[in-house]
C-alpha cells in the first residue's frame, strides 16, 4: 500500500503542485483547504486527490481532520505543512488581527498539524515532515514582520523537532521558496514586484510551483533519510543562506 501524505493548503498554489507531484510519485495524498470550496472541488475532479476542509489555526479542527484522514486513507506518514497566508503591512500600520491571523495560520499550525500525527510516526518508526517556510523568514521583508516572524519560527520548530525524532526514523526539513508565480505573490502590486523583487533574483524570473514541489518529493523519499533539520532554498539565487 502506498504511503499517505497530507498537504495543508494543498489545493491551490504551491500546495497544489506539491499534492500533484506526490501523487505522481506514488503517494496517496490528502489535500487540506481552508475555505475555497469551488477551487477544492475542481482540484479534486481534475486530479482525483482527496480534499478535506479545515482551519489549520485550530488545534481541535486539525486533530479531528487528521483523525478522519487516517480513518479514510490510513496512517499519515508524510506531512507537508504548506498552508500559509499573507497580511502585509508595515508594523506601524499593522492591526492586531493581521499579526495574529498570520502567526496562527503560518506558525501555530505547525503545532496543530504535527502534534496529532507525531506519536503515530514515532510508534511506526517512520515519518517525513516537510515545512514550507519562505525566503522572507530567512532574510526579513519590509511589510512582513508577521509573516517573517512566523516563517522564521517554522525553521526553529523544524530544527528542534528534527532532533527530537531523529532516532525514530522521522526526518523534519524545511523548504524555503523565494518568489513563486502564485496568487499570493501576484497579489503584490506589479510595480513592487518589478522594482523591488525581480531585480534581486539572479535567475531573472519568478519561480514555478513545480520547482518547489520537486524539492518536497525528494525530501519525502527514502533516499533523503540522512537529511534532517535542513533548510533547502529554492529562490533563484535571491538569498544565499
Ligand atoms: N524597502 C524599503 N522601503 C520600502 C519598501 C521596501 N521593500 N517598500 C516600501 N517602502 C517604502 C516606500 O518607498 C515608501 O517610502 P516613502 O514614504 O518615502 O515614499 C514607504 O515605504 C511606504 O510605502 P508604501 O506606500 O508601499 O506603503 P504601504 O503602507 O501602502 O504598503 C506594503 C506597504 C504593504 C508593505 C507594500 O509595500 C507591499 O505590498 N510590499 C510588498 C511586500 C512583499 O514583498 N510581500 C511578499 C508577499 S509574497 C510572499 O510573502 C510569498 C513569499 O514567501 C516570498
Amino acid at each position: 500500500m502506498s504511503r499517505v501524505a497530507v498537504v495543508s493548503g494543498g489545493s491551490r498554489g504551491i500546495g497544489a503542485a506539491i499534492s500533484k507531484a506526490l501523487k505522481a510519485a506514488g503517494y496517496t495524498v490528502a489535500a487540506t483547504y481552508a475555505g475555497n470550496d469551488a477551487v477544492a472541488a475542481a482540484f479534486k475532479d481534475a486530479t482525483g486527490i482527496a480534499v478535506y476542509k479545515w482551519d489549520v489555526s485550530s488545534f481541535e479542527a486539525c486533530s479531528e481532520g487528521l483523525r478522519q484522514v487516517e480513518a479514510d486513507l490510513g496512517p499519515v506518514e508524510i506531512l507537508v505543512n504548506n498552508a500559509g497566508i499573507t497580511k502585509d503591512a508595515a508594523l506601524h500600520k499593522m492591526k492586531p488581527e493581521q499579526w495574529y491571523d498570520v502567526i496562527n495560520t503560518n506558525l501555530n499550525s505547525l503545532f496543530n498539524m504535527t502534534r496529532p500525527v507525531i506519536e503515530g510516526m514515532r510508534n511506526r518508526g517512520f515519518g517525513r515532515i516537510i515545512n514550507i517556510s519562505s525566503i522572507n523568514g530567512q532574510k526579513g521583508q519590509f511589510g512582513q514582520t508577521n509573516y517573517a516572524a512566523a516563517k522564521s519560527g517554522d525553521i526553529g520548530f523544524s530544527k528542534a523537532l528534527a532532533q527530537e525524532n531523529a532516532n525514530k526514523g522521522i526526518t523534519v526539513n524545511v523548504v524555503c521558496p523565494g518568489y513563486i508565480a502564485t496568487e499570493m505573490v501576484l497579489a503584490v502590486p506589479p510595480e513592487i514586484i518589478a522594482k523591488n523583487v525581480l531585480p534581486h533574483i539572479p535567475v531573472g524570473r519568478l519561480g514555478e510551483p513545480d520547482e518547489v514541489a520537486r524539492c518536497v518529493v525528494f525530501l519525502a523519499s527514502d533516499d533523503a533519510g540522512f537529511i534532517t533539520g535542513s533548510t533547502l532554498s529554492a529562490n533563484g539565487g535571491q538569498h544565499m543562506y
